[in-house]
Parts: structure tokens; sequence; C-alpha cells
């Protein structure tokens, strides 16, 4: 049994453009908040010790859940980007949580996570001195687009991947590339980026396409056809 480990949801986004004025983290998907599929998720998995969801400042929609299938879900307020947030849930993990400990990060809005990748991904990550995100090869031609539209031409996508999480730090060694990222003003996109940045180099694990991000309405209802098929 693998020792068990803590993962920080950062959950602060205020992205609306699904309307009505609901962050999408927190729009029904059967039943439930999409956050709740997310939890489940992660929190499913045997290794996975407990949470902490960064949410918004005076977030009224957050469901106030202290504990999810059965794991504790501990909270804080999140920050102005991304990387604010999961700066502030690191700092809330327990105690119990050493400085090399290793920590899961995973968006809010990712609910589509196998558990099989979970496993891959603690599997080498926690073998690699870093850590590890998990990510998938691009696989469309990519185009560099001018100011009027047109073309300017064609970027090659050998080794070129897309960042999908969770992505698996240590602790301290995250926080402190966050904390030197945010000190320099750089917006960091992922956790990786704030490593890459020191001079590491994460490794990649290959993950399902089907782990995606969900940015649009047809994202969700990807989600709900997905959740349908299981
Ligand atoms: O906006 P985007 O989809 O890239 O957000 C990725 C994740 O980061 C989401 O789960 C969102 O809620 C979270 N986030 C956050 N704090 C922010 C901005 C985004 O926790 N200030």
């Amino acid at each position: 049994m693998m020792a068990s480990i803590w993962a920080v949801v950062p959950a602060a986004g205020r992205g609306t453009r699904f309307g009505g004025g609901i962050p999408k983290q927190y729009l029904d998907v059967a039943g439930r908040p999409l956050l709740a599929h997310t939890l489940e998720a992660l929190l499913s998995h045997a290794a996975v010790a407990g949470v902490v969801v960064a949410v918004g400042e005076g977030d009224e929609w957050w469901p106030g859940w202290s504990e999810f299938a059965g794991k504790p879900v501990l909270t804080c307020t999140g920050g102005d980007s991304r990387a604010a947030s999961v700066l502030a849930a690191l700092e809330t993990l327990p105690e119990s949580v050493r400085a090399d400990d290793f920590v899961l990060v995973h968006d809010a809005a990712r609910p589509n996570l196998a558990q099989a990748d979970l496993d891959r991904l603690l599997e080498s990550g926690r073998a690699d001195p870093v850590g590890a995100i998990l990510a998938a090869p691009v696989r469309d031609t990519l185009k560099r687009a001018g100011d009027d539209g047109g073309i300017d031409g064609t970027e090659p996508r050998e080794r070129l991947w897309r960042a999908l999480t969770p992505q698996l730090f240590r602790r301290l060694q995250l926080t402190r590339a966050l904390q030197v990222a945010a000190a320099a003003g750089i917006e960091v996109t992922d956790e990786a980026m704030a490593l890459e940045r020191q001079g590491l180099r994460p490794l990649l694990v290959e993950g399902r396409e089907d782990n995606f991000k969900i940015t649009t309405p047809a994202d969700l209802a990807r989600f709900e056809f997905e959740l349908a098929r299981r």
C-alpha cells in the first residue's frame, strides 16, 4: 500500500462564461456540482488521504463540505491567479504533510480523471527526484496566426505536449518555486512551469486525452456524455 498523499484543488476561478453568474466548478452535472465529480475522482483513490480546496473570496456556492467520500476536506481562500490559489492551499495543508512529502495539484474543472492515470502518475512521479505531471502529446498541426488572421507559418509539433493535471510535487519545493515566480511577477499557468524556471525537469507521464478541462459549454456536454456512458 502506497503512503497516503494529500491533494490541493484550486477552485477559486470566477469563470462565468457559461451564464447565470455561476462559476463553472459549481455548474450542475447529473444532480451535483461539477466540483463534486472532481473531488470524487481524486478522493475515491485509495492513496489520497484528503484535500484542500481553494475557494473564491465570498464564494456563495461552496457546499460547505468538511469531508467527502469519507475523507477530510479543508478549505482556504484562493487568490487572484491560479498560482496564488495553489499557494494558499499549500499553506493550509495539515502539519502531518511534511516538507518533502509529495502533494497532488488538480484543477477543479477537470472532473474526468481516470484512476489508472492517477496510479501511473503516483508511481512514476514518486520515483522521480522532482515529480511529474500528466500530459498528452499534441496531435493536431499547429499554426501561428498573423495579426490579420492569416497563417504566418506551421510550428513543428514533435516533442510538444499539453500539460494536464494532476501534477505531483514535493510540498516545500513547490511552495518555494511558486513564491519565487510570484515575486518575479511571472504568471505560471501550471505547477511544473514554476519548477522549470528553477532549472528542474519534472517528468511527463502520458495521460488520457479525455482528462479534459471544462472551459466551454461543449466541454460540459462532453463530460455529461462520458458520465452517462460509465
Ligand atoms: O481558468 P482556468 O480554467 O485555467 O482555471 C484552472 C483552475 O484554476 C480552475 O480549477 C479554477 O477554478 C482555478 N483558479 C483558481 N484561482 C484563480 C483562477 C483559477 O483557483 N484565481
